[in-house]
C-alpha cells in the first residue's frame, strides 16, 4: 500500500508530494511541527498537540493556515488513509513560498500545511523498553527558544547521531551549569532513591512535552512525589532509575549514561509502572 500524505489541500501519493522549493521550511527552517502518537487508529492528547501548536506559530508569528477542527479532520483523514493503527502523524507548517529573503514575506503568503502518518511496531517499542535504552551526555548548544517546537532541529540531529554513533539512543544536553535539560527529541527525567520523580521546569531550556503534562498529572494521580526541578549531570548518575518521555517513546527507560549503569541497569520498577499506567490517563481521541 502506499502511503499518502496531505500536502497544502491535497492528498496525494507520498512518492509524488512536493513542496516547492523556496519553501520557506526548506530554506529557512522556518517553520514548527507537531508529533502526535497513534493508538487504535486514535490520537492520543490531540488537544493538547494543537494548543502547543497554536503557541509555536504565535511566538512565531507564523499565521493559523485553517481553522483547527480542519486540521484536526486532516490529520485523522491521513491516518485513516494510511491505516495507521499503531504509530505516529506529523505536522509541519511553514511561513510559506516566497522569493528567498530572510525577512518575512508578504502577509498574502500563505503558509504550507504538510502531515504525514506511519505505522510503528508495537512490539519493537515494547522491547526496547522492556530493554531499557542508553543515553549520552552532550554539551547544550541550542538556541535559547527550544520552547518552540520549530523545524530547525540541527543541533538535535547532530545530538541524535552522536548518541547513535556511540551504540546509544537518546543525547541529553548539558547547560553550562552541568544541569540536563532534555534530550534530542524527548524530556529527561530521573527517579530519586527516595522514590520521587525528578525533571526540569518547563520555565526554561526544554520544551514543554505533552507527554511529560501528562504524566505529572499521573503521578499526582498515583501519589507519587514530583520534583520539578533542574538535575546535574551527576545527580542522574547517582540516580536510582531514568526516563526519557515523548509521544512516540512514551515513558522509555534509561539503563545507563555515558556508559555507567543507572541503578541495577535494568528498567526501574517506577518507570515501567508509569510506562504501563500511561495510557489509562491520556485523551485519546
Ligand atoms: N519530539 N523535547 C524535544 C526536544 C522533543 O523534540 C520532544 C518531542 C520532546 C517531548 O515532547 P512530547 O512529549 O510532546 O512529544 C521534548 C518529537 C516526538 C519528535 O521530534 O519526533
Amino acid at each position: 500500500m502506499s502511503r499518502i500524505a496531505y500536502v497544502n489541500g491535497l492528498y496525494q501519493n507520498m512518492r509524488e508530494a512536493c513542496v516547492n522549493i523556496e519553501d520557506r521550511g526548506y530554506q529557512f527552517s522556518d517553520g514548527v511541527y507537531e508529533v502526535c502518537e497513534i493508538r487504535g487508529g486514535r490520537l492520543v492528547d490531540m488537544p493538547r498537540h494543537l494548543a502547543r501548536l497554536q503557541r509555536s506559530l504565535s511566538e512565531l508569528r507564523i499565521s493559523m493556515p485553517m481553522p483547527l477542527a480542519a486540521l484536526e479532520v486532516v490529520m485523522r483523514e491521513v491516518v485513516r488513509r494510511n491505516r495507521v493503527r499503531y504509530g505516529i502523524v506529523y505536522l509541519q507548517i511553514t511561513r510559506g513560498v516566497a522569493r528567498r529573503d530572510h525577512g518575512f514575506p508578504a502577509a498574502t503568503v500563505r503558509p504550507s500545511v504538510v502531515v504525514t502518518a506511519r505505522s510503528l511496531s508495537f512490539a519493537k517499542n515494547q522491547a526496547t523498553a522492556a530493554k531499557g535504552i542508553a543515553v549520552i551526555t552532550v554539551a547544550e548548544n541550542r538556541w535559547p527558544r527550544v520552547d518552540i517546537k520549530s523545524v530547525s532541529l540541527l543541533p538535535n540531529v547532530l545530538a541524535k547521531q552522536a548518541a547513535r554513533d556511540r551504540g546509544a539512543y537518546e543525547a541529553w544536553y548539558v547547560d553550562p551549569q552541568g544541569y540536563v535539560t532534555e534530550g534530542s527529541s524527548s524530556n529527561a527525567w530521573i527517579v530519586t532513591a527516595q522514590g520521587s520523580v525528578v525533571t526540569r521546569s518547563a520555565e526554561s531550556g526544554i520544551l514543554s512535552g505533552i507527554t511529560r503534562a501528562v504524566l505529572m498529572e499521573i503521578l499526582a494521580a498515583l501519589q507519587i512525589k514530583l520534583e520539578e526541578r533542574p538535575f546535574t549531570a551527576a545527580e542522574a548518575a547517582q540516580a536510582a532509575e531514568a526516563f526519557v518521555t515523548s509521544a512516540s517513546q512514551i515513558v522509555m527507560p534509561v539503563v545507563a549514561i555515558d556508559s555507567r549503569p543507572i541503578g541495577d541497569g535494568v528498567p526501574g520498577p517506577i518507570s515501567q509502572r508509569l510506562r504501563e499506567e500511561f495510557h489509562r490517563f491520556s485523551a485519546i481521541s
